[in-house]
Formats: structure tokens, C-alpha cells, sequence
């Protein structure tokens, strides 16, 4: 079983949008090869319209483009990207994403796909923080099983 037929078969109850692409960074890469249902809600579109695209999609007017730069540096080094996004959904509306994305390898260490675990965030009110992550909560708490396993990877920091 490879990585992504694992996380396939555990996402799909998930509450946290996970969704896995190939490797490709450059576009027309990343293209979506799977996305659960917590994904389609969080992006606000049907998998239909969600699958074979690039993530890119979600981005516009006040997506920072030094976020995307670290986020594609990122990529290209293999290594994991954590951080936060304005993004948009299918009506537009627009929402701070907490994304915590991974390469996937096989065995031999070579990268397969990428994985990412995303979730709203909702700004504090009325605490200044140094650092993004104590900026930002969770619109949704996170429960059930899948959170023990995000925990053990520490997928977001902390659940
Ligand atoms: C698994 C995965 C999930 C991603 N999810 C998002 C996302 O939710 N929102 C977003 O703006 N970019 C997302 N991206 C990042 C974009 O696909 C792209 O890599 C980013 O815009 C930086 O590359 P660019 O400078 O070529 O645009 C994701 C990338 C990967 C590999």
C-alpha cells in the first residue's frame, strides 16, 4: 500500500480538508488527484470541480505572494510548508486557510505526491501574537480519531 492509498482510505471522514496532488510544482502541476469532503466544504466547490485542477484556484487579490513563494521554495526542497493563506471560495467569499503540506516518498525517498492538511482559522480578537500561530484558532475544533494521528505527526503544531 503507498502512502496515498493510505491516507485515501482514512481521509474520507475526516473533519480537516486533506487533500493529495501529484509532484509536478511547476504548472501546470500540482494537479488534484484527491480531495475529501471536509476539502470541498472548506473550498466551497464539488469534487467534480476540484479534481485535475491545479490548488492554485483558490488564490486571488489578497493571496501574499511571498506566502506562495516560501510555499513553493518549499516544494521544490521537499520539504513541508506550514503556513497561513487568504484564499477564496467557488461565491468568492473569502477565508484564512492554515494549510500543512508535506511531500509524500516512496520507500526509496523519492517524492510521489504532495499531501496537505488544511483548515479555516479565524483571527483572535484582541491578542496581539509574535508568532502566526497564536494569531489564529480553528473556526472548527478538530474531534474524533483523525485527531490523535494529526497530533502524532504534528500536523498544524498542535490540534
Ligand atoms: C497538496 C497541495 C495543496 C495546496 N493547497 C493550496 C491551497 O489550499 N491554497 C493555495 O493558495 N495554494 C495551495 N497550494 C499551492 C499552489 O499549488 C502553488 O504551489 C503555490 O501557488 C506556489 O507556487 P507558484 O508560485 O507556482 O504559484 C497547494 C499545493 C499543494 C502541493
Amino acid at each position: 500500500m503507498t502512502a496515498f492509498e493510505l491516507i485515501r482510505a482514512l481521509a474520507h471522514n475526516a473533519a480537516i480538508g486533506i487533500v493529495v496532488t501529484d509532484k509536478v510544482v511547476d504548472p501546470p502541476g500540482p494537479t488534484i488527484l484527491y480531495a475529501n469532503p471536509a476539502f470541498e466544504q472548506l473550498v466551497g466547490r464539488d469534487l467534480g470541480d476540484i479534481l485535475g485542477q491545479t490548488p492554485r484556484f483558490m488564490q486571488g487579490k489578497e493571496t501574499r505572494r511571498e506566502t506562495l513563494d516560501a510555499f513553493h521554495r518549499a516544494l521544490v526542497a521537499g520539504e513541508r510548508f506550514h503556513g497561513y493563506l487568504t484564499n477564496y471560495r467557488g461565491d468568492g467569499f473569502k477565508y484564512r486557510a492554515e494549510i500543512d503540506c508535506r511531500p509524500l516518498r516512496t520507500a526509496d525517498g523519492r517524492i510521489e505526491n504532495f499531501v496537505a492538511f488544511e483548515r479555516e482559522v479565524l483571527r483572535r480578537i484582541g491578542r496581539p501574537a509574535g508568532s502566526a500561530a497564536g494569531r489564529y484558532e480553528p473556526a472548527i475544533l478538530s474531534n474524533g480519531a483523525l485527531t490523535t494521528v494529526l497530533r502524532s505527526l504534528a500536523i498544524f503544531e498542535h490540534v
